[in-house]
């Protein structure tokens, strides 16, 4: 799950500061060495405070390189105290992705119960708490930036997930409006739209690897290391003119009436196989 040596580097990111929330696993664990490789300063949000010293331990990283802010995103007026503590530090920060997310299936005809306000507030009430508060840093940064992380699921829905889905699609909404408002202050505000990555709780059969990587244009299975690049280059100055915008970073998703087995059905049908 960790991305490998790094083959690029963003040289105009080293030493600069990036808040990131959500690092003790999943996408956000595996993102920390590649970002820490490029020279970004991290300031962490997440919780478990023996799971983020392992980290730090396992990094090999002092205080001055990778922070720590420990935090329940689902509790309100932890990411309030959070993001108080983080503006009034006094460390810089140029850039904050939104990683943290939860993503309870559930059905919605059951009224109860829901996980409608805990999905709202992980995935997108807590982003725009903390983002509210480190605005004033961003807008003092050369290269402010704001990366949200949305979902492909948003676009192509997705059965008993209706309450993430939405909430990445308000982050869509969100990070369209939210450029505009920013007009002329250096800030960048942007969403990258993950397909299927592989993370450590998927136990996935390797049929089911398989169907997956078979939806994709780019027939492996994505990782965390995918969405480095992209990332990057949103955060640095060679992406300083990109902003309001979504990037999908998913392989090339294919609609199923476009996946190769239909694909040879229909040249069947129309004669041409
Ligand atoms: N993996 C994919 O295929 C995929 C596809 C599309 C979009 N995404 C998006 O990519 C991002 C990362 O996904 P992932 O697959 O890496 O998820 P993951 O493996 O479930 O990791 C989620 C991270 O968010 C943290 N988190 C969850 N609830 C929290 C809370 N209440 N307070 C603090 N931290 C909390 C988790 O920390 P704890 O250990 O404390 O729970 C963990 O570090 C999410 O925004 C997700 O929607 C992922």
């Amino acid at each position: 799950m960790t991305p490998p040596a790094i083959p690029f580097q963003f040289h105009d990111l080293a030493g600069r500061t990036l808040v990131i929330t959500g690092v003790t696993r999943g996408i956000g664990r595996a993102l920390l060495p590649g970002l820490l490789a490029q020279g970004l300063n991290l300031i962490a949000v997440s919780r478990g405070r023996e799971k983020l010293a392992a980290i730090r331990q396992e990094l090999g990283m002092d205080e001055s390189r990778l922070r720590f802010f420990e935090c329940d995103l689902a509790d309100p007026a932890a990411v309030e105290a959070t993001g108080r503590a983080i503006a009034s530090s006094g460390l810089p920060v140029d850039g904050i992705l939104h990683n943290a997310a939860i993503d309870p299936r559930h059905e919605f005809a059951k009224a109860a119960p829901a996980p409608w306000d805990l999905v709202w507030q992980v995935n997108l009430k807590s982003a725009v708490t903390l983002t509210q508060w480190v605005l004033p840093q961003l807008r003092r940064s050369a290269q402010g930036r704001i990366v949200f992380t949305g979902s492909i699921v948003s676009e192509l829905g997705g059965s008993y997930m209706t309450a993430y889905a939405s909430s990445k699609g308000a982050l869509v909404g969100l990070t369209h409006s939210l450029a505009h408002e920013l007009q002329g202050t250096g800030v960048t505000v942007n969403c990258i739209l993950p397909g299927a990555i592989q993370v450590e709780k998927e136990a996935g059969t390797v049929e089911a690897e398989n169907v997956l990587a078979g939806w994709q244009s780019v027939t492996r299975r994505l990782t965390a290391n995918d969405l480095l690049g992209p990332l990057c280059l949103l955060l640095s100055q060679a992406g300083g003119g990109i902003s309001g915008q979504c990037l999908t970073v998913d392989g090339g998703v294919m609609h199923p009436l476009m996946s190769r087995d239909v694909q040879r059905a229909r040249l069947l049908v129309d004669g041409y196989a």
